[in-house]
């Protein structure tokens, strides 16, 4: 997450990137690494614990949660009606629907913004749609080992490159990766977060978290959901050992092989090459 904020001239702007989101209350942190909304409209789970089924109900839990907006859809609607121009907008974007803001508009016009954020306007979009010359000769070597040696594609599904499942995209998929607490390979821990298993005590839900684009994810460091790796390499390094188990953490239930991918240093820069390809273009 990066937050930026004006201190003294406001010609000064000062970014620092937070692994964890600040909440409501004395800046106090919240439980994960805010996820990227990009491509969310093509996702069917929202949350890393994927705990909300629609983007609309995504809204309503952080507006109302109370670590996060503590606020309520009711006293927002009340607030945007008090402006006249509001309400005017409200009533032209919902022809036929008098009355101005109200929750569940809010929560559609809110959950209608996030679904424009898919421009599929990357090189690699750019070079499947036949303009060959976008890609280099690494980066197609890269795609090649994602798909390939490196297994990444068995989960991150093409081409939106989460756990969105084609061919029918009605299910995004949760995985148990063993994410550890910190970056120290030797002696550290899984990360204590149970994932999708504090919604539901199902053994195979324990440390599961949603399959995360990557699309951009070369701007959207820190990575995993408690932010631990902060460079694509940290997490290269992660998946190229096996994950959890592959570091020597005890893992119940991985879902990642935890065979070791041997990949060198070269494909491993190749990968990565291919996942800044993924970057939107302007
Ligand atoms: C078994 C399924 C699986 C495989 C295989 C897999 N991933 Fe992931 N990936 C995930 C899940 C699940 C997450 C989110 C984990 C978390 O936040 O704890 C993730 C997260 C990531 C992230 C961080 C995303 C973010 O926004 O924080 C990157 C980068 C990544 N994977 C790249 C790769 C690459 C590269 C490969 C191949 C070497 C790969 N993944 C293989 C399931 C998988």
């Amino acid at each position: 997450m990066t937050r930026n904020c004006m201190m003294h001239s406001p010609s000064l702007m000062i970014f620092w990137h937070l692994t964890k989101g600040a909440g409501i209350s004395n800046g106090r942190v919240l439980l994960r690494n805010t996820p990227t909304l990009n491509y969310v409209g093509m996702q069917r789970g929202f949350f890393y614990d994927l705990k909300a089924g629609s983007l609309e109900d995504q809204v309503i839990d952080v507006v109302h949660h109370r670590q996060e907006m503590n606020g309520s859809l009711e006293q927002a609607a009340l607030i945007i009606n008090s402006r006249k121009g509001y309400h005017r907008l409200f009533n032209n974007a919902y022809p036929g629907q008098s009355g101005g803001a109200d929750p569940w508009k809010i929560q559609h016009a809110i959950a209608s913004y996030l679904r424009s954020l898919s421009p599929f306007s990357s090189r690699f979009d750019l070079y499947m749609r036949g303009d060959h010359k976008q890609l280099s000769a690494d980066e197609k070597a890269g795609f090649n080992l994602f798909m390939g040696k490196a297994k990444c594609g068995s989960c991150h599904f093409a081409p939106l490159f989460n756990g969105t499942q084609s061919p029918l995209f009605i299910k995004s998929e949760a995985e148990v990766l063993g994410v550890p607490a910190d970056t120290d390979t030797t002696g550290t821990m899984i990360d204590p977060d149970l994932g999708r298993y504090a919604l539901y005590a199902y053994p195979q839900y324990k440390h599961a978290f949603k399959t995360a684009t990557l699309r951009n994810i070369t701007k959207t460091a820190p990575y995993m959901h408690n932010g631990v790796y902060k460079s694509l390499e940290q997490v290269m390094d992660f998946y190229n050992r096996g994950g959890g188990t592959g570091l020597g953490l005890k893992v119940d239930n991985q879902t990642l092989s935890s065979a070791q991918l041997n990949l060198t240093k070269a494909e491993i820069q190749q990968i990565i090459a291919f996942m800044g390809a993924l970057e939107d273009l302007p």
